[in-house]
């Protein structure tokens, strides 16, 4: 049994943050839907080392997830995250049933347009207005000072961060860099799915990304190095390429030959399995 203070109402949480904020603690929020990796741990470790006090949520937002997406199945164990947590000192776990966050009659939605179009938010529709609406809702229930997220899901890092910008939510968002396994496959908890056959197949991603982000550096067309790639990841034998693109890494807007940073984004099916991952093209 972890040792670790769990609240599940709003107003539990808002008592402690509040107990803390009073004392004058800077305070660190990490949201995540459970099934903990080292991608969310690396977000823990900097919310710990930046912040006295660190909330952790485990919340698998049911508005984020299409009418065929993996809700139901999508991997959950409290008690092993909460001692990954209580071991990292994290100081207080908020994970709220569905009613506390979406209480019957809830009726508003987080629209961020822009940022959140194409990527995910053309395979994914609805899938950015779940998580702008739920991560609104964490940031006001509890106030942080500071609160983290992984560039793996880096279209979903910017739209919270144009979000907080319009929305004039008082908190620093800070990105932290993807965890990768010793091959290159970004963590993620939808790993959990792949077969040892497509985890093998799983790892192509991360090198066909590289290929491209290389090429691109030394000067080849975005559009064409991504078109051999998808081609490439066919071959590897992933079944279908939602997207593989090169864009401008603050606006997301689509780039052949990038004069400001931009990255490598790309989603791709492997059996039931749905992987993205993204990294920077590297600049001189
Ligand atoms: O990245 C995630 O795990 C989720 O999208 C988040 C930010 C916790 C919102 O549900």
């Amino acid at each position: 049994m972890s040792a670790l203070p769990t609240v599940r109402t709003i107003a539990a949480l808002r008592e402690t943050v509040g107990a803390w904020r009073k004392d004058g603690a800077c305070i660190g929020l990490v949201p995540t839907m459970g099934a903990l990796h080292e991608g969310h741990l690396a977000l823990v470790r900097a919310a710990c080392a930046a912040c006295d006090r660190v909330v952790a949520t485990i919340f698998v937002n049911p508005a984020q997830f299409g009418p065929s997406e993996d809700f139901q199945a999508y991997p959950r164990d409290e008690a092993a995250d909460a001692e990954k947590l209580a071991a990292l000192g994290v100081h207080l776990l908020f994970a709220p049933p569905v009613e506390e966050v979406y209480p019957p009659g809830f009726a508003t939605t987080v629209t961020v347009s822009g940022v959140s179009d194409g990527l995910c938010g053309d395979h994914r529709p609805g899938h950015f207005d779940g998580v702008a609406t739920v991560v609104s809702k964490l940031l006001l229930q509890a106030l942080p000072d500071r609160a983290y997220f992984g560039e793996k899901d880096y279209q979903q890092l910017q739209v919270i961060k144009r979000m907080v910008k319009d929305l004039d939510i008082p908190v620093t968002i800070e990105g932290v860099a993807i965890v990768r396994d010793p091959d290159g496959l970004a963590l993620s908890s939808r790993n959990l799915y792949l077969s040892p056959d497509e985890r093998r197949v799983a790892a192509q991603l991360n090198q066909v990304l590289q290929a491209i982000a290389t090429a691109v550096a030394a000067g080849a067309s975005g559009d064409a190095e991504a078109a051999s790639g998808r081609d490439a990841l066919i071959e590897a034998g992933f079944e279908s390429v939602d997207y593989l693109e090169v864009r401008d890494a603050e606006t997301l807007a689509p780039v052949d030959h990038p004069e400001h940073p931009a990255r490598v984004f790309a989603a791709a099916r492997i059996g039931r399995t749905r992987l993205i991952d993204n990294m920077p093209v590297p600049t001189a």
